[in-house]
């Protein structure tokens, strides 16, 4: 009987050895993935839009250092002069960003992208943020990310808890802009309503030039408006239709009572100082007030944040919060080093445009003005 033998397939050795470099290669794959999932994201940001010269480091979304250096050579001319802040932001960025790092224990070799304000702001003041950071992302090779300044005053709110829920409405009100915002999500925003005129942090700073207080007199109107009666000298409101605001004619209101007091009683400002910033104060908040009330009802909405330099005013905050509990809304008011210029705000941004895979390249120039 004749057995027949099972033909031996003889290997070949290439083939083994492919599906060798194969398994290795998706190893390496998997390794590079996971590294890839454990690296941490070092951000540096920086933010030169009028005269704070700010950096700060943010790492995975996490804010590690945000250092914020406020040109005080301004105080003498009663307001920011653009020429002289651009000067001021050259000596100021390389110091701030030296700063920022050493703050967040980071070497610059470290980082993995650089975000910066691109406007809206003062032309020559952005020039300088931008060029320095166009220049580190070429040195480092590393990705650019361009921010909205407005956008980062709004986004200011997720440095820290308590965070709110997308969508919510943001009353942003600063020395150059007031606007009732509408935030869909991190990056898509709708300005609902703003200011046709003035700006609310420019009332502010007008009245106090008009009563003698230094630049920036928002600040110092908030401090002696603690001590004043707001109810001694009521200002009409004027109505804006919609949702918009106007602030020009309560500033000329201020001028010709403050010159028609003084010419019955020179010392009229001195004697009345606190009396007035109340007053002015509470008449400021009143118009914004009202159309937060309005647009909240217009938008159905339960949470309403507010970001910007004027929100650090003590007035506003009390009394959105007092408006808050008895409409039933959430209300978000950031920390004070947030509600200022900084570049921690333009980290955040500038986190979730990373995220979104939003970067800009080095043909990118600054934007005086830039809408949302
Ligand atoms: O957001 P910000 O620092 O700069 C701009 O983007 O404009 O805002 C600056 C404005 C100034 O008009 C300043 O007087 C005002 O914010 N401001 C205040 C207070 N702190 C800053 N206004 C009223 N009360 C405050 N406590
Ligand atoms: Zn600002």
């Amino acid at each position: 009987m004749k057995v027949k033998m099972s033909k031996k397939i003889p290997t070949n050795p290439y083939r083994t050895d492919l599906a060798r470099i194969f398994r290795y290669f998706t190893m390496f794959i998997f390794f590079a993935l996971f590294l890839q999932t454990i690296r941490k994201m070092n951000l540096l940001a920086i933010e030169s839009s009028c005269d704070e010269t700010s950096a700060a480091v943010m790492v995975d979304g996490v804010l590690k250092s945000n250092v914020i250096s406020t040109q005080l050579i301004h105080t003498e001319w009663g307001g920011v002069v653009p020429e002289l802040a651009s000067r001021e932001h050259q000596k100021a960025i390389i110091p701030v960003v030296t700063e920022a790092l050493q703050k967040a224990n980071i070497n610059k070799n470290e980082l993995n992208a650089i975000a910066f304000t691109r406007g809206p702001g003062l032309l020559g003041a952005l020039l300088v943020g931008t060029s320095f950071a166009k220049s580190l992302s070429l040195a480092l090779n590393i990705p650019l990310i361009e921010v909205n300044h407005m956008q980062a005053h709004v986004l200011a709110h997720f440095i820290e808890d308590p965070k709110p829920q997308f969508p919510f409405l943001c009353l942003t009100v600063s020395g150059g802009h007031t606007q009732l915002v509408w935030v869909k999500d991190a990056l898509h925003m709708e300005v609902i309503g703003e200011t046709q005129d003035d700006a609310v942090g420019e009332a502010f700073d007008k009245t106090a030039k008009l009563i003698g207080l230094p630049y920036p007199g928002g600040p110092l109107i908030d401090k002696l408006a603690k001590e004043g009666n707001p109810d001694r000298f009521p200002f009409s409101l004027g109505e804006m239709p919609g949702l918009n605001f106007s602030f020009s004619g309560i500033k000329t209101q201020i001028l010709y009572f403050l010159q028609k007091e003084t010419q019955k009683n020179p010392q009229f400002v001195e004697e009345n100082k606190a009396d007035i910033c109340a007053s002015v104060q509470k008449s400021l908040i009143d118009m914004l007030l009202r159309k937060v009330k309005k647009a909240m009802r217009e938008k159905s909405c339960k949470q309403i944040a507010i970001a910007g330099g004027v929100s650090a005013n003590s007035g506003l905050r009390s009394r959105l919060s007092e408006m808050g509990e008895k409409e039933g809304w959430d209300v978000f008011i950031p920390a004070f080093q947030y509600c200022t210029d900084n570049a921690g705000m333009i980290a955040m941004a500038g986190h979730f445009k990373y995220e979104a895979g939003e970067f800009t390249n080095q043909d990118v120039t600054p934007l005086a003005r830039y809408n949302l």
